[in-house]
């Protein structure tokens, strides 16, 4: 059931958008990295019925900050980040997402194809055609980014689950990714590895980089700029971390059963 005091106005923000042209389907947006307008995603059953899996999601996350997507498991996260990721295509709505953009999966196990560290962080380099000594400089200055300099000869099955998504968000920003989309990375670490995910994340933000990161860890929120709040496939509330977290911990209680945090 809905709580009304999610949806008072004092903290249900989402912003006007700003001098947006639209084409077709694509708003574009100066200030904005990620921006979605009434986005829905449904799918058919084999029957042929309609299920809704997204509702009329609107969310703005704005250049070069990090920005959590909260809400119980099963409220339409990773739905939502596939869309903004062009995963999935909307049933409806617009949406304009910086690019490049780079989706990073929950398990770690799924990132990392390469044998060694360097190797993998260079793998997607393969398709600019850039010298070799471009290659080198922009797998240096991805993995200094993440704090993993000193393991660029390691071989990637003997780093910790953390220091693989590190890894992973190396290999998008040596791309030069300005939009990182991070499902729930720090799900399956402990906490030491945890952080330095996070911190590393932060460390990559400002400038052209920007980051939407799901997560059902209240702690994480206070390394975020922002918070987007969903329930039942419906973004309810966009706002400061301060006032996303007071009225979670009103909910707490309520939905304890239902959302880890
Ligand atoms: N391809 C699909 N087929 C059927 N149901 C789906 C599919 N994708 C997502 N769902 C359902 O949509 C809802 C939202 O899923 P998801 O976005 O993974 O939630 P979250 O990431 O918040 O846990 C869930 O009820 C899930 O079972
Ligand atoms: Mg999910």
């Amino acid at each position: 059931m809905m709580n009304s005091s999610l949806i008072r106005a004092s903290t249900f923000h989402i912003p006007p958008p700003l001098q947006c042209t639209t084409r077709d389907n694509v708003i574009t947006s100066p200030n904005y990295a990620i921006e979605g307008r009434n986005l829905s995603y449904s799918i058919t059953t084999k029957q042929g019925k309609s299920v809704p899996i997204l509702q009329d999601c609107s969310i703005t996350i704005p250049s070069g900050q990090l920005w959590m997507l909260l809400g119980p498991n099963g409220c339409g996260k990773s739905t939502l980040l596939k869309v903004l990721a062009g995963l999935l295509n909307p049933t409806h709505g617009n949406m304009y997402v910086k690019r490049p953009k780079s989706f990073v999966f929950q398990n770690p196990d799924h990132q990392v194809v390469m044998p060694t560290v360097e190797a993998d962080v260079a793998f997607g380099l393969g398709k600019f055609n850039l010298s070799q000594d471009e290659v080198k400089s922009r797998v240096e200055k991805a993995l200094d980014a993440v704090g993993m300099s000193d393991y660029i000869q390691r071989p990637v099955q003997t780093l910790s689950g953390g220091q693989k998504q590190r890894v992973a968000i190396a290999g998008a920003l040596a791309e030069t990714c300005e939009v990182l989309l991070l499902d729930e990375l720090t799900t399956f670490l402990d906490e030491s590895d945890q952080m330095g995910v996070i911190k590393a994340v932060k460390n990559c933000l400002g400038g052209d980089v920007t980051a939407l990161w799901v997560t059902h860890r209240l702690e994480e929120l206070e390394f975020a700029d922002g918070a987007v709040y969903m329930e039942n496939g419906r973004v309810i509330m966009q706002s400061d971390t301060k006032s996303i977290m007071a009225v979670l911990k009103e909910r707490i209680s309520s939905y304890s059963d239902q959302i880890n945090l």
